[in-house]
């Protein structure tokens, strides 16, 4: 549809997480005129629900060089060096920015920060904010920081498309908005910069930890506006998120990996600690590794969970340390003080994405992705535990630090932008509403843990009748599904999880969180490489 409004930026930074928020201050602070759009309210993106932390080298005897080579050995072979060097070095400085700006972290005895650890890190290297409430600390810190900052922002605006210039050149996007007064309706904001910072698609699956607003929107624009996606194949699952019956849908209240870093143990129904003799830090394992073991022993004892018993913490532990953890547990009839809590893995995090160089430029001119949405190269096949928030901190601030060169050094981001018009059709047709839950049992049949040839077969099939279903009834009527956002999730959806499926059919070996049935082992001989993915604009 056409923009009817618009309004001009330096940048337009869409998302709100900590990766968004913290580009858009950073940006303001650069001088530069920035505009935030969020699809709901400013604190409902993933980074509100972290739990477990955020991991950097803060630690006495710790150094960015062990968090590198525990980052690296996480990812399974396939993280870019480079990038990780400069998540573990910059780190540090930008959780100490982090706390400058506001953020308050749990304390140790002797003052300094209290530091946890999580699956695969050989030391404690966790900050943690509230007990297990860390996202949301942040997540106040930094919309309070953006809100005193005086910054321009738009709520419940979903973004559609990228526009571009006759060049190619990133030229702004298009939003649709509802009641935001004089925002409105489908409109646009023009800027030269465009910084995607939407986070995941846990939504693509049934079960996930994800809030419903994880639909895969940056990754969706991103491959229409013909940006290299990389690594969709590689879907994180964690391990340990409460276990609510066999038909649980949508999100899922998750079980942070600093219990087990506390020191709780994951047994199965004959109270047996399964992962002792998997892995030489067992429960602390890798997270792929614990996942895998996990749905093994449910294999094997046919359980649809395991449990995590840390009835050994006692009741003030479980208060002071995971008062989160122990409400969701309790509101659901669980009593974690007295019983083991049942557990079973979920969709949790996208360690693909939109691929971006270590200035978080994507291959599309002025388009920039950090957090969940972007594939920087740090996450490798599996991505380490509370490196996320961290992710989105220093790539947020090397994007700012890109545009704002960018624009005083040769004027490349001070030009005005003068997007070509709109295409009146999209090129991708809307799907109703209800294929939402159609995507997700597909997905969650044929292409969650567990995968085969046969099984992504049968969803990639699955998944193109619903394509060739809402296509044919563009030819015939002209207009598919009413637009709206639940149309355009919908829509975002699926063309995220046909990526995702394509990916992972073609992957033939076991990595990280992609495990493959067929194909048990890891084949460094063939796969010790990355699926690129460009959409031709012309092809749907
Ligand atoms: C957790 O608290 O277990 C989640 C941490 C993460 O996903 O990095």
């Amino acid at each position: 549809p056409a923009p009817g409004w618009a309004v001009t930026a330096d940048v337009v930074v869409v998302g709100s997480g900590v990766a968004g928020l913290t580009a858009a201050l950073r940006c303001e602070a650069a001088g530069l005129k920035t505009v935030v759009v969020t699809k709901a309210r400013l604190d409902d993106g993933s980074t509100r629900w972290a739990q477990g932390g955020i991991a950097a080298a803060l630690g006495e005897g710790d150094t960015p060089e062990q968090h590198l080579d525990d980052t690296l050995e996480a990812g399974a072979g396939l993280c870019d060096e480079d990038a990780v060097r400069i998540l573990v070095t910059e780190g540090p400085d930008a959780v100490r920015r982090l706390i400058a700006t506001g953020a308050h972290f749990d304390e140790s005895t002797e003052g300094g920060l209290a530091l946890t650890r999580e699956g695969g890190h050989h030391r404690r290297r966790i900050a943690h904010a509230g007990g297990d409430a860390t996202g949301a600390e942040i997540s106040r810190a930094l919309v309070e920081a953006v809100r005193a900052r005086g910054l321009r922002t738009v709520e419940n605006a979903l973004v559609l498309d990228l526009l571009t210039d006759a060049d190619g050149r990133t030229a702004g996007v298009t939003l649709h908005v509802m009641g935001e007064g004089q925002h409105d309706g489908v409109g646009a904001v023009h800027a030269p910069a465009v910084v995607l910072a939407t986070g995941g698609m846990g939504q693509v699956f049934s079960a996930t930890t994800n809030p419903s607003v994880s639909t895969g929107d940056g990754v969706a624009l991103a491959l229409r506006a013909g940006a290299e996606i990389s690594d969709l194949e590689f879907v994180q699952f964690h391990p340990t998120v409460l276990f609510l019956g066999p038909d649980a849908e949508g999100q899922q209240p998750l079980v942070s990996e600093a219990v087990r870093g506390e020191g709780a143990h994951l047994v199965d129904a004959d109270g047996v600690r399964f992962m002792v003799g998997q892995h030489e830090l067992a429960e602390l394992a890798p997270r792929d590794i614990v996942a895998k073991g996990i749905m093994r022993r449910m294999q094997e004892q046919d359980a649809e969970h395991m449990f995590l018993d840390a009835r050994h913490f006692g009741a003030d532990m479980w208060e002071h340390r995971f008062p989160t953890i122990l409400a969701a547990c309790r509101a659901n009839g669980i009593d974690p003080v007295t019983e083991p809590v049942p557990v079973a893995p979920a969709a949790h995090y996208a360690s693909g994405g939109v691929r971006t160089d270590a200035r978080g430029r994507t291959t599309v001119p002025g388009l920039y992705a950090c957090g969940e949405v972007a594939c920087t190269g740090v996450h490798g096949a599996n991505r380490l535990a509370s490196n996320s928030l961290l992710e989105g901190l220093v790539y947020a601030e090397r994007i700012a630090a890109d545009i704002a060169a960018g624009r005083s050094e040769n004027g490349l981001h001070a030009r005005v932008p003068q997007p070509v018009p709109h295409p009146e059709v999209p090129a991708h047709p809307l799907l109703g509403p209800e294929a939402r839950f159609a995507i997700q049992r597909i997905m969650t049949e044929g292409a969650s843990v567990l995968r085969s040839a046969e099984s992504l077969a049968k969803a990639a099939d699955q998944l193109q009748q619903l394509h060739t279903d809402a296509r044919d009834a563009l030819d015939e009527n002209g207009k598919t599904a009413e637009p709206g956002v639940d149309t355009w999730e919908a829509t975002n959806l699926l063309c995220v999880a046909r990526v995702l499926v394509a990916a992972a059919r073609m992957r033939q070996e076991t990595r990280g969180c992609h495990w493959r049935e067929d194909h048990a082992d890891r084949d460094d001989s063939q796969w010790r490489r990355h699926i690129v993915v460009r959409l031709n604009p012309d092809r749907t």
